[in-house]
């Protein structure tokens, strides 16, 4: 090869992330050729010894990469034939890197599913603390970005703690459907070896072997799932921080964000930054961009092994490490950010925000709801052009509008009251907001047992590869 073709059809640089991996792939398949007799017993405990040898260095980080050698599975298997000889060549029997490549890449994509759904866990929790101490505080809930019905900051912080947890589940269900092996697939059409393609899923924590040589050399399904669960997160992510960098502006004046965790400027000393915000906010892009990478580089790829498909890790590599970064470090910001109640109180009871209850309570008093918006709709114009709230307006002048409206109005509309009287199930009342803290907690909860128990399998299989 032409040093620029080498240069040129190399993955190393990307694919050494996988290293670990590779070795205990290596491992299973060389312990299950030895139980289905393919290899003798001794070429299969200096093969074992030498894998054990080149995971120890990969872990100390002394492994030498020779460049000249494609990617990291054909380094590992290279290296292992320098350092016990011919045997080394055996290791590869039965499989193919098409397939070695395929066990790989989903053992490093299971692994980085759990942690995004643990950090997702993280987030979830502080903005649950948030919740649990803020029931009854009023804020203004926005529709269109105006003040539309006053709500409380728990309401308000649950709706994130919600899209957080579809999220969470979503990693989850992509790792169920990713739980399978395709090891043993070799090159496309299976293998004349009398392997056992269900003691290796085993030997690695997978819950069985995929079904089909030829989807399983070929799909990147799983890829493009989790692809989508990270972009998915990061736009949720991005809206959170959309919505702190609003309000910690002087307008809003809804937050103070710690001095950890914003940033000053070179020039203006008053400065207080909510940069950790707008990166995160920045960086959906690049995980957007990942996903949209994915789904144009499958598309139209006929069956099997192409070597495109050597293009399918950096994208996801990179948005499952962003944006877990991401959910740690905002989980941090969301804990330690001050959010400033008498501001949003004060903003709240600014204006006509309590509209609604008006016509709501000429509701209760027997006017139809239609009516009642039309009657209320005058009541704001007044309202605006007078300067004067509608719970400060005289009760007589209120008359003008509707003769129903009586002494009992002013404790109806009450910003306060406003919030608490919406009880429906998932209603911003503190009555309500404290079931859905319960079904988070709940949801949490199941999704923290399911990690810890796919974590304890996959390391548990880790151990006895390594006995
Ligand atoms: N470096 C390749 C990849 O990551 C390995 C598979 C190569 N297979 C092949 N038939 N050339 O996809």
């Amino acid at each position: 090869m032409d040093d620029s073709t080498l240069d040129f059809t190399s993955s190393l640089d990307v694919d050494s992330k996988m290293a670990f991996y590779d070795v205990m792939g290596s491992l299973a398949h060389v312990r299950m050729l030895k139980k289905c007799d393919i290899l003798p017993p001794e070429d299969v405990d200096r093969i074992i010894e030498g894998l054990k040898a080149i995971l120890k260095e990969i872990e100390e980080g002394t492994f030498e990469l020779d460049y000249k050698l494609e990617d990291i599975h054909t380094n590992i298997e290279f290296s292992l034939t320098e350092r016990i000889g011919p045997a080394g060549g055996k290791l590869h029997t039965g499989r193919s890197r098409n397939d070695q490549v395929a066990v790989d890449f989903r053992m490093y994509l299971r692994d980085r599913a759990l942690k995004a759904a643990s950090a997702l866990g993280g987030i979830i929790t502080s903005l649950l603390d948030v919740a649990e101490k803020n029931p009854d505080t009023i804020m203004p809930g926005f529709t269109h970005m105006q003040h539309a019905q006053p709500v409380t900051l728990a309401q308000h912080m649950l709706a994130y703690v919600f899209k957080f947890s579809r999220d969470a589940d979503r990693f989850l269900d992509a790792f169920e459907r990713m739980d399978k092996c395709p090891l043993g697939s070799a090159a496309l059409a299976g293998t004349t070896y009398p392997i056992d393609r269900f003691m290796t899923a085993e030997l690695l924590g997978f819950r069985e072997p995929t079904e089909n040589s030829m989807d399983s050399v070929s799909d990147r399904d799983f890829v493009n799932e989790l692809s989508f669960c990270a972009a998915q997160t990061q736009i949720h992510l991005s809206s959170l921080c959309e919505e702190l960098v609003l309000w910690s502006s002087q307008e809003f004046g809804f937050v103070e964000m710690d001095d950890k965790y914003t940033t000053g400027s070179s020039i203006m000393p008053q400065k207080k930054n909510p940069d950790i915000a707008e990166l995160v906010r920045g960086k959906t892009g690049g995980v957007v961009g990942s996903l949209m990478t994915m789904l144009v580089m499958t598309k139209g790829l006929p069956l099997t092994y192409n070597r495109d498909l050597q293009e399918d890790k950096k994208p996801v590599m990179d948005s499952m490490d962003t944006v877990i970064y991401c959910l740690q470090i905002m989980a941090k910001v969301i804990s330690t950010t001050t959010f400033r109640k008498d501001r949003m109180m004060e903003v709240t009871s600014r204006g006509q925000i309590n509209a609604t209850d008006l016509a709501d309570y000429l509701v209760t008093k027997g006017i139809p709801f239609r009516e009642a918006h039309a009657i209320v709709g005058a009541a704001v114009r007044e309202s605006i052009e007078s300067g004067v709230n509608l719970e400060d307006m005289p009760l007589d002048k209120l008359r003008t509008f509707s003769d129903r409206i009586e002494k009992d109005v002013y404790d109806f509309i009450t910003v306060r009251r406003c919030a608490e009287r919406r009880e429906s199930y998932g209603g911003t009342a503190p009555s309500s907001t404290d079931v859905q803290i319960s079904k988070a907690i709940e949801q949490l909860m199941k999704r923290e047992e399911i990690v810890r128990q796919e974590t304890q399998l996959i390391e548990n299989c880790w151990k006895n590869l390594l006995e």
